[in-house]
Parts: structure tokens; sequence; C-alpha cells
């Protein structure tokens, strides 16, 4: 099954996001953005986790702006130096500055590696899930990190265009899997992790 390694799939993933036109990326950003809003494990949430979008990723920043008006508390993550992801409030759009490789993150204090952990749905990005929900990112482990301190209960969705949710995608002994994935036109998968 696995006879591409990660590598590979990244550059193809990469490429075919390259590739997509921004009405595209813009439309895509906007579906995901409804069903995720729609889903009752994030209606009900206290904290949710987030990301704000970058380059050819389905754009977050609509989602996340929502989910803060309407009184979610967002945590955004705050690249460290060595990978690992520490955590911030988002406060509006205002709340943001470009961090390290230009990413906006947030200005507020950083409240901790652990502050994932208490987060009652935790949105990530990828550049492909499998139907196992194997993820893969863009390679700095930074997720897997995060996400390893993350309970059995809590909703990890990935964010993805709809050809990304994959029949497999390679992965190591330190991948940790998601729970579901938005998809533009699909919405919410759900996966037997
Ligand atoms: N828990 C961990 N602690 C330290 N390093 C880790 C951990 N998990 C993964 N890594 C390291 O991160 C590197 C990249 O891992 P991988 O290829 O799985 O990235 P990825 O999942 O695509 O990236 P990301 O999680 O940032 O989206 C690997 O060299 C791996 O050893
Ligand atoms: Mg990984």
């Amino acid at each position: 099954m696995h006879d591409i390694d990660k590598g590979t799939l990244r550059r193809r993933q990469v490429a075919a996001r390259t590739a997509m036109p921004d009405s595209i990326r813009n439309e895509s950003g906007r579906l995901i953005r409804d069903h995720v809003l729609e889903m009752p494990q994030v209606t009900s949430a206290g904290t949710i986790a987030a990301y704000y979008s970058v380059g050819t990723e389905p754009d977050t920043r609509g989602l996340i702006f929502a989910l803060w008006k309407r009184g979610s508390y967002v945590v955004l993550p705050v690249l460290l130096p060595d990978g690992d992801l520490d955590w911030a409030s988002y406060e509006g759009p205002e709340s943001l500055a470009p961090g390290p490789r230009g990413v906006l993150q947030p200005v507020e204090p950083v409240r901790g590696t652990g502050t994932v952990a208490r987060a009652d749905v935790v949105l990530v990005p990828a550049l492909a899930v499998d139907v196992r929900g194997r993820r893969l990112g863009r390679g700095g482990g930074s997720y897997d990190r995060a996400l390893a301190r993350v309970g059995p209960q809590v909703p990890t969705i990935a964010l993805l265009y709809d050809s990304e949710l994959l029949p497999s995608v390679p992965a190591e002994e330190h991948d940790q899997a998601v729970r579901a994935v938005a998809r533009p036109k699909q919405g919410i998968t759900w996966l037997p992790v």
C-alpha cells in the first residue's frame, strides 16, 4: 500500500494546491467554514484550538472570525523554536501579528503547550488524510506533538480540499491520527481511528 514516501506525496499534494485557482480556494474556505460551524461538537465547544491558514491552505480566517464572533474561546498556535506549538487566544483580527516564516500568530501571551489538551475541538492543517485518519502534514512534526497531548474523546478535525482524503497515507510510529476531516463538497467525514 505505502509505495509512496512522505516527501513524494507532500510534493504532489502541494503541487495540486498550487495549481488550484484562487476562486476555488476561497469558495472551499467558505464551504468548510459552514460545515464546521454547524457541527454540534463545535456549537457546544467552550474552547476551540484552530490555526490561521497560510498560502494555498483552505482559508480558515472566516471560520476563526465566525467562531470568535459567536463567543467561542479560540486559541491559535505560536510556533516554538524547536517546532513544538504553544497556544494563545485569538481576540479578533487585530490580535494577530506576523511570527516566524511570516505566519500570523496571536499577540496575546502564550498559555503553554498543554493548552491544546484543554480544547473541546481541535482543527488541524493537513496536506492529506487517509480513510484510517492517518495525516500528512508539512513535515515539521508540530501537529504530531500537539495531537499527542489531546485526549481520545476530543474531535480532532483536519481541513482538506475534496480530493485530499486518500485510500492510504504513509505513516510512522510518531504520527498522530485525526478523527475526522472537513471538506468543501463532502462536508464532515468521521474516520475509524
Ligand atoms: N512527538 C515528537 N517529538 C519530537 N519530534 C517529533 C515528534 N513527532 C514527530 N517528530 C518529528 O517531526 C519530524 C516530521 O514528522 P512528520 O514527517 O510526521 O511531519 P508532519 O506530520 O508532516 O508535520 P506536522 O505535524 O508539523 O504537520 C520527524 O522527523 C519526527 O521525528
Ligand atoms: Mg506526522
